[in-house]
């Protein structure tokens, strides 16, 4: 019996974290498979570039949902998706993450009766004023199959009263898109021409010498105090260890900054990169600064030094093996967090696995629906 998998994407992340998913699908023998992008996220450089560096296969159908409230952005894409799953009768929709992509693919599959596998189950930050993580709540508890990226989520799941049948500790397909976008990195001799393109040559940038931040999330960047603080405490970073911030900035944030009309000094904005540029200046930076979830792990995986300008996280094992730490968006915290972190000795280990999730999730999926 052939198994139809099929995948549902639509933003940044999941874009990266599917792509080790979709070779996998491309390789196995015996298994259908069609992806559904929901395009939450639409912008060149937040999707179309993703699929043409890491040449990603085209996805067979596009809702174009676009931007919105909640509940309209999650409703056109549950509309959308549930006809897709009736027309084509997958044997199994594949999910990644805690976007409205997430909760909107887990919910239309698991109410027409297909099975539904989580990948990146089981992480939790317990703030429910998240989006993310009533989208990942919902999802968890409705799917079939639980891909956790680490013991220690699958112990939270289990804690929810999931059955230990369902979970499966697979690691985080980020490490293998950090591995095999790696190999890409190394291989190239460009990167000089290439920064420079990305700045011109006002700013030079070495290795170690400049600082990396991120920051999008919507508890963060809709609030105008909250984004102030964090600004203000990049620009303190910038100043007490005279070196310049990159701040590649995330459409959203772009937009808030201007509607509060925020500036940082020392802190250069530039649009958001591709992936293999991004994850070059990831692994150059001497620390990164972000509220990202994806920035987070590649960082513990990189071995670079991390502060999260968050209250709270849902990756504890990054702080945990010593490659993170939490400073909220209190400027002077961040500071004081930059101030920790720098000197930090980058010998920890990798919590989030060993670069083969994307195979073992497929093999499970399509194994365990054979008889
Ligand atoms: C979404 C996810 C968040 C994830 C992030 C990854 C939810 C609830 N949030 O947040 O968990 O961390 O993606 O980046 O699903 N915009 C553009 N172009 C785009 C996409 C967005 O200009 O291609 C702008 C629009 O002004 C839009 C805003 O960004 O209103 C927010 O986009 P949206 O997809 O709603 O949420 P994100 O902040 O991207
Ligand atoms: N990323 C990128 N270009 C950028 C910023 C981030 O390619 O300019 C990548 C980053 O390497 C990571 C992912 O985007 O893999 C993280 O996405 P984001 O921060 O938007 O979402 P989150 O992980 O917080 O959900």
């Amino acid at each position: 019996m052939i198994e139809t998998i099929c995948i549902i994407i639509g933003t940044r992340p999941e874009v990266i974290k599917m792509s080790p998913v979709v070779r996998a699908c491309e390789r196995q023998e015996g298994s259908d498979w069609f992806m559904i992008h929901t395009g939450q996220h639409y912008s060149y450089n937040m999707d179309r570039v993703f699929f043409e560096q890491l040449e990603l296969p085209d996805a067979k159908y596009n809702l174009d949902v676009g931007s919105g409230m909640h509940g309209e952005q999650t409703g056109r894409m549950l509309t959308g998706i549930e006809k897709i799953l009736i027309a084509e009768k997958p044997d199994v929709v594949l999910v990644e993450g805690d976007t409205n992509t997430v909760l909107a693919g887990a919910l239309a599959g698991s109410k027409l009766g297909i099975r539904v596998g989580h990948v990146e189950a089981g992480l939790r930050s317990y703030d429910r004023r998240m989006p993310e993580e009533l989208n990942r709540v919902v999802a968890d508890h409705i799917s079939d199959y639980l891909f956790a990226p680490t013991v220690q989520s699958k112990d939270i799941l289990l804690g929810e009263g999931i059955s230990n049948e369902k979970i499966f500790v697979t690691g985080n397909t980020v490490v293998d898109a950090v591995y095999q976008n790696l190999k890409i990195i190394n291989g190239r001799d460009d990167w000089d021409e290439n920064l420079e393109s990305l700045f011109g040559s006002g700013l030079a940038l070495e290795p170690d010498r400049y600082f990396l931040a991120t920051a999008h999330r919507q508890e963060n960047v809709d609030d105008a105090t909250r984004f102030a603080g964090i600004l203000r405490g990049l620009e303190l970073v910038s100043e007490e260890f005279s070196l310049p911030v990159i701040y590649p900035i995330h459409p959203r944030a772009r937009k808030m900054m201007e509607e509060f009309s925020l500036d940082a000094v020392g802190v250069t904005f530039i649009e958001p990169l591709d992936y293999l540029s991004f994850l070059k200046l990831e692994s150059d930076a001497r620390l990164v600064l972000t509220d990202s979830g994806g920035v987070q792990e590649e960082t513990c995986i990189l071995k670079v030094p991390c502060v999260t300008l968050r209250d709270n996280t849902e990756r504890p094992e990054t702080a945990e093996v010593g490659a993170n730490v939490l400073s909220g968006v209190d400027s002077e915290k961040i500071l004081e967090g930059a101030r920790t972190m720098i000197g930090r000795k980058r010998d920890w280990k990798n919590p989030f696995g060993d670069g083969n999730a994307g195979e073992m999730i497929v093999g499970i999926t399509t194994n365990s629906g054979r008889s």
